[in-house]
């Protein structure tokens, strides 16, 4: 191992072009791939900017070639050398620096590596387990190195974008007050007031509605949230967002901001343009016609609901859940009567897993429907649902029978898999569309009470102000989410800021006022000097990240992830810790 000894780089692995040929240039990088050819030694040298391939010749590195008979891959190391022009048909076309080469004249290897636990090469297939635990390596591959930068980009121009905005970048503390609402909190114990925690922040919620109370008036940061959910592909128990508050506005102010800076970001980052105003679906709507609050708005396949025409039919599966109130929907595949029984059965056992009870599927012939139901429906109940479906002989419909909501949403979990397996999904397309007018409350069967669906603080409609005690459940809040291709990734609201009204959400969700005291007493008192209205939003970062960089795992955009278990195999987090600690916290493991 040598030390630079004033060595300095002059070039990255990244920039050489014919027009530095003859030029005397310091390299500074590791060993990426490396040929031994006609007494020549080849190595392409890599940094975080590219490769350049670099030659050591006997002739002309005297001393130094016996060392550079010893590079291995990943070795770290510094070349000085003359850039010259590869003879023609030696060119790489496909290298930035593929015109060039340098010829070594001096070597010094700064340190030496064990070989790697698997090749710096994205196409090879290694466990994702292993990446992980290795992240150091799998970060040096060009994919995951694009993806941090995009990232990278991604932060300056969302900060560059809210500066000219004249938005405040203030930071709120990650050790806060456990306000057990939403997801269950990361909780941190006090060593100094023994028995007592700190929890980290699900969202600095709270903390950006006192700013606004301070008269920061327009405020953001990047933020890092903590839940400790059950996680998926799209979910990490540590990720960021991007979080925006606004005095003295209403939804349309704080929905024309986040649409100005989706098109500086689609169009800065992927060179798309993004058509303004950005599509509004109600909640209803967006549930009634794609079975989803988030719906991927890249292909059709609508769904039908035919509760109105079978709530009197033979087939007791369907008119029995109409009579109980339920709801009958699905949609239609085009071409799909040539699925075979197989798949058929394939797709009911995958959408029983979902907890549909079971799947009607109905074969579109010249006369009628192939299918041993049609002795249950009338001739003009075959023509009516067919009709219903738009289909046509040769198509195949595919229904669900199950409480209202829960049937919309089966047959929009159902229109997923069918888009998969039909193809339907175009690449390279983005489809963004806010999903606003959601419901301010959803009753929560097993604590027998409302819940606020997005949080307490969201402030209802006005014009259903006037049933909030007699159908709470109708009532529909100043709520917002941005949905991009079947992904939220953003939601906000505009927030209650009378103290009266806040004592009369919490008495819809059952929370009594000494509860509210204990949990939220701080940001009552806050709201009783002077608070503004105010609205805001929230971007999942990494999710809007993910799907810029065309990747399907927050994983992949993340550097130093957790996995589904929420753990950490490069440094083995979380562990356990030693007595002592526990013992200075107050703490015991049961
Ligand atoms: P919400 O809970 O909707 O709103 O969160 C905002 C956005 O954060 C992203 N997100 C996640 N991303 C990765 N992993 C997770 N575990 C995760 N959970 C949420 C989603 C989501 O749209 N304080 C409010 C915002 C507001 O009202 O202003 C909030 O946190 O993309």
């Amino acid at each position: 191992m040598e030390q630079l000894e004033g060595w300095k780089r002059t070039h990255t692995c990244g920039e050489l072009s014919s027009q530095d040929a003859e030029r005397t240039v310091t390299l500074m990088g590791w060993v990426h791939r490396r040929r031994d050819h006609g007494g020549l030694i080849f190595i392409d040298l890599r940094d975080r900017y590219g490769l350049t391939q670099v030659v050591f010749d006997p002739n002309l590195l005297v001393e130094g070639f016996p060392k550079s008979k010893g590079l291995r891959g990943e070795f770290v190391i510094a070349i000085r050398g003359q850039v010259r022009k590869r003879p023609d048909g030696m060119v790489n076309p496909n290298l930035q620096t593929g015109e060039i080469e340098v010829a070594a004249v001096d070597l010094k290897i700064l340190n030496p590596a064990k070989t790697p636990p698997f090749e710096i090469d994205e196409n090879i297939d290694v466990s994702e387990e292993t990446r992980l635990k290795y992240r150091y390596i799998d970060l040096r591959n060009s994919s995951m190195k694009k993806n941090l930068l995009l990232r990278h980009n991604c932060y300056q121009l969302v900060r560059s974008y809210f500066n000219d905005n004249r938005f405040v970048e203030v930071e709120t503390p990650i050790l806060m007050r456990s306000t057990p609402e939403g997801a269950r909190d990361y909780l941190v114990p006090s060593r100094i007031n023994k028995g007592q925690f700190y929890a980290l922040p699900q969202s600095p919620q709270t903390y950006k509605q006192i700013l606004m109370v301070a008269g920061m008036d327009r405020y953001y940061q990047i933020v890092r949230c903590f839940r400790d959910e059950d996680l998926r592909a799209d979910r990490q128990p540590e990720f960021t967002q991007i979080d925006v508050e606004m005095s003295f506005v209403e939804r349309d102010d704080v929905l024309q901001l986040v649409e100005e800076l989706m098109v500086r970001i689609f169009r800065e980052i992927l060179g798309v343009k993004i058509e303004t105003p950005i599509q509004r679906l109600t909640y209803e709507q967006a549930l009634n016609q794609y079975g989803s609050d988030k719906p991927d708005l890249r292909y059709g396949l609508e769904l039908v609901n035919i509760s109105r025409m079978v709530g009197s039919c033979d087939f007791k599966v369907f008119s029995q859940c109409v009579k109980d109130g339920g709801t009958v929907c699905g949609l239609r595949v085009e071409g799909g009567s040539s699925y075979s029984r197989k798949q058929v059965d394939d797709l009911t056992a995958e959408m029983k897993v979902e907890g549909a009870q079971g799947l009607v599927a109905i074969k579109v012939g010249e006369q009628g429907w192939d299918s041993p139901l049609s002795k249950f429906f009338s001739e003009d109940e075959i023509a009516g649902i067919t009709r219903a479906f738009g289909a046509s002989a040769g198509d195949l419909l595919l229904i669900v029978a199950d409480r209202a909501q829960e049937a919309l949403e089966l047959a929009g979990s159902l229109r997923q898999k069918i888009a998969k397996r039909e193809n339907l999904i175009p690449e390279g397309v983005y489809k963004l569309a806010w999903v606003v007018d959601f419901p301010l409350l959803e009753f929560d069967d097993q604590e027998q009470r409302y819940v606020a669906r997005h949080h307490p603080f969201t402030c209802p409609m006005d014009e259903d102000l006037q049933f909030m005690d007699e159908r709470p459940g109708d009532v529909r809040a100043k709520a917002y989410d941005l949905v991009l291709n079947g992904y939220e990734i953003a939601g906000g609201s505009i927030r209650i800021h009378s103290r009266a009204l806040q004592d009369h959400m919490f008495r819809l969700l059952g929370i009594s006022e000494q509860e509210a005291r204990d949990k939220f007493g701080f940001l009552l008192d806050a709201f009783e000097y002077g608070a503004p209205p105010h609205g805001g939003i929230a971007f999942g970062f990494d999710r809007m990240v993910m799907i810029l960089a065309g990747e399907t795992s927050l994983r992949n955009v993340i550097a130093f992830p957790k996995t589904n278990s929420a753990m950490s195999l490069m440094d083995g987090a979380p562990s356990t810790v030693s007595a002592r600690q526990l013992k200075e916290l107050g703490l015991r493991v049961v």
